[in-house]
């Protein structure tokens, strides 16, 4: 006996911890594959996948490589796949992004094609993949991103996802009154059926470098005047007012790990469902410390995704969903 032991009664923690099965009944969260949404690129005239230097592990897709990935991914159990296009040709105003015969839009028809309703094909809808100099919305005059002349872009662009078949529209550009832009257009094509994601709170990261390389991105500057500060926290609450007063019908918190804050702000008082992209820089840091022999690989990415539930999310977008999911469903 010393001054130190604990005297009958006392509360013990360690008890719920004592056994891998004990342990495993007590947890308060759990990652399914069903949560797990994969990111994937289609380029445009592409012989062969090509992986990407700043995300290893991750390709640039043809459409055959990318429609056999996809139906891999399904088979793992994704919850769903979120495309994004490169294309041959950019221009000015993006036009590519609502051309029918857009690399986009052809793979969300072959993706859906091969998938069917196995997974949830979804589309990125945003113009940067397809304009001449990388931002999200048209130029103005001056140079400056003209938010209203991008809404009249991106129901095009809405209308011609929709039409290939994407049942979930990402919409990631950040202009005001996008939700409202693309719902309207939507609902008086008489495609009352899609499903809008709205990137309610998307803040100017500089972890979205790798996937820069991955879309080849000819943008110079920075997107700050669209995008959020990563200084403020209770902007994220207003733009989630405002995605849903326009009609969301899920949202999204974007990117994860810098900002579970906010992710756990906005789970708190959304009464739609709470998304969280882990993007590219996040995906790199892990890889890329486990390829230095800093972290184990696998444990840090499952507790990486475990975060994101702990802190609100009910769906997670990652480069390692079909994995995970993989390797889910091998520890069942
Ligand atoms: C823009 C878009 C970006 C990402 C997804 N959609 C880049 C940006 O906003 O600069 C980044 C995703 C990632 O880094 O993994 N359409």
């Amino acid at each position: 006996m010393n001054d130190y032991t604990l005297a009958p009664g006392a509360p013990r923690p360690r008890r719920l911890r004592r056994s891998a099965a004990v342990r495993r009944l007590v947890r308060e969260h759990r990652l399914n594959p069903a949560d797990l949404v994969l990111p994937m690129f289609v380029k445009e005239s592409l012989h062969e996948p090509a992986e990407l230097q700043s995300m290893p592990g991750v390709h640039q897709h043809t459409l055959d490589s990318l429609v056999e990935a996809a139906v891999a991914a399904a088979d793992a159990g994704v919850g769903g796949l979120m495309l994004f296009g490169i294309p041959a040709e950019r221009d000015e105003i993006g036009s590519q992004g609502w051309a029918p015969d857009g690399i986009l839009n052809r793979a969300i028809a072959a993706v859906r094609a091969a998938v069917g309703e196995r997974t949830v094909v979804m589309a990125d809808l945003c113009l940067d993949e397809f304009t001449s100099h990388g931002h999200c919305g048209v130029l103005d005059a001056v140079g400056a991103v003209d938010n209203d002349a991008t809404l009249d872009a991106y129901t095009r662009m809405a209308l011609a996802q929709a039409e290939a078949g994407a049942e979930v529209l990402g919409l990631s550009g950040m202009m005001d009154g996008q939700v409202a832009a693309v719902r309207h257009a939507l609902d008086t094509a008489g495609r009352t059926d899609v499903i809008v994601l709205a990137y309610a709170a998307k803040y100017s990261s500089a972890f979205y470098g790798p996937f820069r390389e991955a879309v080849e991105s000819p943008l110079q500057g920075d997107r700050r005047t669209y995008q959020q500060d990563p200084a403020n926290g209770r902007e994220a609450l207003r733009e989630l007012d405002l995605d849903l007063a326009e009609g969301a019908d899920i949202v999204m918190v974007k990117p994860g790990l810098p900002y579970l804050d906010v992710l756990a702000d906005v789970a708190a008082a959304s009464p739609v469902p709470v998304w969280s992209y882990q993007i590219s820089g996040e995906y790199a840091m892990i890889e890329f410390a486990a390829r230095a022999g800093a972290i184990d690989r696998m444990p840090a990415i499952l507790e990486s995704l475990l975060s994101f539930k702990r802190a609100g999310a009910d769906a997670i977008l990652t480069y390692w969903a079909a994995e995970v999911a993989v390797e889910l469903g091998a520890a069942r």
